[in-house]
């Protein structure tokens, strides 16, 4: 790293691209040499092999990784492993380059590729015009993790049998990078549905000292055998208050540029901290059930969220037990709502089963009724699929991820 002294006088270090450079071709070191002295960059590091770099790529807040590759194809399997750990965008560096790398390197979402030998100021060029790109395309919603955030007016609706069965389904069924988050702070049941049983909760997380970021997350996360990471809510109720909206801000920020998506689990109050995380959330699940009392409460929420200048376009309803024979159909809520129910979960007996022995129904009868509308629902909510509606291009594989 580039001693601060040395290039305070030019660029600010806040103005500099931070980069990091992986793999190897012909004219790399020269090149490293010479970015290692450009005012406009930080290099913050290089790893021949990407694994090396894993750390860094993971926690560097890293504005562009350079790729470097002797190969006349592209390297797949290099990029696939960059991505496991950065959402920076990535220059692909060839030593020995042809057209149809740069057409296979532009499907895979690569920025740029440039041949070396290059002219430096061509690639600084090229890492800020990446960087600017990476900004726009990917802003809130495609750079980082989805948010997701499951909510209800009325307790008793859902929202944690929906919460934890989404998470498990986003990380086990579609290889999703997934955070299940428990905002429902006082008592938040997460963690048992899960069958988990936690060292650390997110006030451990909070009332840490020093900076957070991914490495400090990781280390307060706990893995469901799904692949689901969960952050419960704290042990102790009056601990609650303790999780600001400062630190929740910042942990979301930082959650986003560790996973694909995360799911929180809320209480049914728009508290501070839930006002932080309508901020960023992309998806606000909004549960309902086919009862007055609840419809009622479901409306005013409504209400609120205008008031509260939240997107309309980001709320999708969910009915929960949508096939319950109560005198009332999925019509008349939609009429007293004003809204259309985007997903539809029925009621099934094997919920309550799942919920007492722990683990999510939808691993454990993913064919259920319930387990495949809750698949269907993760599916429809993969974060691929914000990147397509922002109309940025894309390569499509064969099952459309
Ligand atoms: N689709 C469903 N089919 C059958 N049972 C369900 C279904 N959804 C929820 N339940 C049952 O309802 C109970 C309450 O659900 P859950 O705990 O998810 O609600 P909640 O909204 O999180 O409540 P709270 O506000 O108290 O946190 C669960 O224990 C579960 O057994
Ligand atoms: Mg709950």
């Amino acid at each position: 790293m580039l001693e601060e002294t040395q290039t305070e006088s030019r660029t600010p270090a806040r103005d500099r691209a931070r980069i990091y450079v992986t793999g190897d071709c012909d004219g790399l070191p020269d090149l490293r040499d010479a970015l290692s002295n450009h005012p406009e960059v930080e290099l913050i590091g290089s790893a021949p092999q990407v694994i090396e770099g894993a750390a860094t790529l993971t926690g560097g807040h890293l504005q562009v990784v350079l790729h470097a590759t002797r190969s006349a194809t592209l390297p797949v399997n290099e990029i696939a492993a960059i991505r496991e750990h950065s959402r920076a965008p990535i220059i692909l560096l060839a030593s020995n380059g042809t057209p149809a790398l740069l057409e296979e390197a532009l499907e895979h979402d690569v920025a740029d590729v440039l041949l070396l030998p290059q002219m430096t100021d061509n690639v600084v060029f090229a890492i800020r015009k990446a960087g600017h790109t990476g900004k726009r395309l990917t802003g809130p919603q495609t750079r980082h993790g989805r948010l997701v955030t499951v909510f209800s007016p009325k307790g008793g609706t859902g929202k944690t049998v929906t919460a934890t069965n989404l998470g498990a389904s986003l990380a086990k069924h579609w290889g999703k990078r997934a955070l299940l988050l428990d905002l429902d702070l006082q008592f938040g049941d997460a963690a048992i549905m899960l069958g988990i049983e936690p060292e650390k909760t997110i006030y451990d997380l909070v009332t840490a000292p020093g900076e957070l970021d991914s490495e400090k997350l990781a280390g307060y996360t706990t893995r469901h055998a799904s692949g689901l990471d969960v952050l419960p809510a704290p042990l102790r109720p009056e601990d609650a208050e303790l999780v600001t909206e400062a630190k929740l801000a910042r942990l979301l920020e930082v959650a986003r540029e560790s996973y694909d998506v995360i799911v929180v689990d809320t209480s049914p109050f728009f508290h501070g901290p839930m006002l932080a995380t309508l901020d960023q959330t992309d998806d606000l699940l909004l549960l309902c059930g086919l009862d007055v009392p609840t419809i009622k409460n479901v409306r005013l929420s409504l209400q609120t969220l205008q008031l509260l200048s939240f997107p309309p376009e980001r709320v999708r309803v969910v009915l929960n037990r949508a096939n319950s024979n109560v005198g009332m159909k999925k019509g008349e809520v939609e009429a007293a709502l004003e809204s259309k129910v985007r997903f539809e979960v029925p009621s099934d007996r094997v919920v309550p089963l799942a919920v007492n022995r722990s683990n999510p129904a939808v691993l454990s009868d993913p064919k259920s009724d319930f387990g495949r509308a809750i698949q269907e629902m993760a599916k429809a909510l993969l974060p691929a699929k914000t990147a397509s509606e922002n109309g940025k291009r894309r390569f499509l594989g064969k099952n459309g991820s």
